[in-house]
């Protein structure tokens, strides 16, 4: 069983009622459940213990997988797939630096992409600093709008250097989660791939490849309807980005070029079941013969949950089951979107897990 955590498991911080008792069910009877999340913007050990709290229930951060987690893979890889990068045909291989962009506290991302195996991590606080006088709380001219505070001089780090003493080019920009400042990130993110934008000479390197981890436009949280998500930061990025070409280098293409992952896509849900099957090899509980048959996908975002279950192509023959939940970006009565049509809707997790284990003929 996968599930999404805001909408399904929590409503904001706060467990829904049959969260809980749903996952000790699960627990108990060993049945292999995973957190498959578009939000993110922490470690994921950091999450699972926060949600351990709030479950009464340990788990690690195997039972966990955020929007970010896969880019352990490109990490690991040290070169980007040819997929996520248009200006290097073949992929590039990423041995300047990379810019981490998003996360709820300065510098708390640049710590788990370098957990995750990058090298020469910048953060578009670090940009501000560069760009400020050395000292006290000043305006950075990169973004005069945003001070530059003690808090963010304190979690900034001096931008990685070339033998040559030149800035380091960026090879890749990772938005890890939804940045809190759009305005300055917007200004530092186009800067970078708009050639010659921010006043900085690229040495002919060519602009960075930019990848988004969640398409999120709406998401479940505190408040009565849905809120904007990384999607909507994406989609504001875009028609900035048209309109400054427009305006600047009408020798460009004004279509922003960017990959993106988290779910719906087919990279996310391949990790994931991946993980899964790394998990789960040898365990009874996946059937006689070893294999994976079949995986349960709770959700309540058709864009996302749903969607991806539906459509996800799995390089190992398992069959992904798409269950919507009416507790969080769904609502009852609403449309559902091309691709986005469940299995089955249920009211809440509770019965989302009850209906599918009724549906193996596991006694729930
Ligand atoms: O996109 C925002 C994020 O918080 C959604 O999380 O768990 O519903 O995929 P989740
Ligand atoms: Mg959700």
């Amino acid at each position: 069983v996968l599930t999404s955590i805001d909408g399904v498991l929590v409503h904001d911080r706060t467990p829904y009622p049959p969260a809980i008792p749903t996952i000790h069910h699960l627990r108990r009877n060993s049945i292999p459940f995973l957190l498959l999340t578009n939000g993110g913007g922490t470690a994921e050990q950091d999450r699972a213990i926060s949600l351990s709290g709030s479950f009464s229930l340990r788990l690690s951060e195997t039972n966990i997988i955020q929007s970010h987690t896969p880019f352990r893979l490109i990490a690991a890889q040290g070169k980007l797939p040819p997929s996520y990068d248009p200006y290097v045909p073949g992929g590039r291989e990423l041995k300047n630096s990379v810019l981490v962009v998003g996360g709820p506290v300065f510098g708390v991302c640049r710590g788990v992409a370098e957990q995750y195996g990058f090298k020469n991590v910048v953060t578009p606080e670090d940009i501000m600093v560069e760009w400020a006088p050395p000292k006290g709380v000043e305006r950075s001219s990169v973004w005069p709008y945003r001070p530059v505070t003690p808090k963010m001089r304190n979690t900034s780090k001096p931008l990685p250097r070339l033998p040559s003493g030149e800035v380091m080019p960026i090879d890749a920009i990772l938005v890890f989660n939804d940045p809190r400042d759009w305005g300055m990130n917007i200004q530092i993110l186009l800067d970078l791939i708009i050639p010659g934008l921010g006043g900085v000479d690229a040495a002919g390197n060519p602009p960075p490849a930019l990848i988004f981890s969640n398409p999120d436009l709406l998401f479940a949280s505190a408040h009565p309807t849905p809120r904007l998500g990384q999607g909507a930061f994406r989609a504001a990025l875009e028609g900035t980005y048209r309109r400054v070409v427009e305006a600047t280098r009408p020798d460009l293409d004004p279509q922003m070029k960017y990959a993106c992952m988290g779910k719906p896509f087919q990279e996310t849900y391949e990790y994931t079941e991946y993980q899964l099957m790394k998990q789960l090899v040898g365990k009874e509980t996946i059937g006689a013969d070893g294999q994976l048959k079949r995986v349960y996908m709770v959700g309540d975002n058709p864009l996302s949950d749903i969607q991806g279950a539906n459509m996800f192509k799995s390089p190992g023959g398992v069959e992904w089951v798409s269950v919507l939940v009416e507790s969080g970006v769904y609502k009852p009565g609403q449309s559902f979107p091309p691709g986005g049509e469940p299995k089955v809707v249920v009211k809440d997790v509770w019965n989302g897990v009850k209906w599918a284990l009724e549906r193996e003929g596991w006694k729930a």
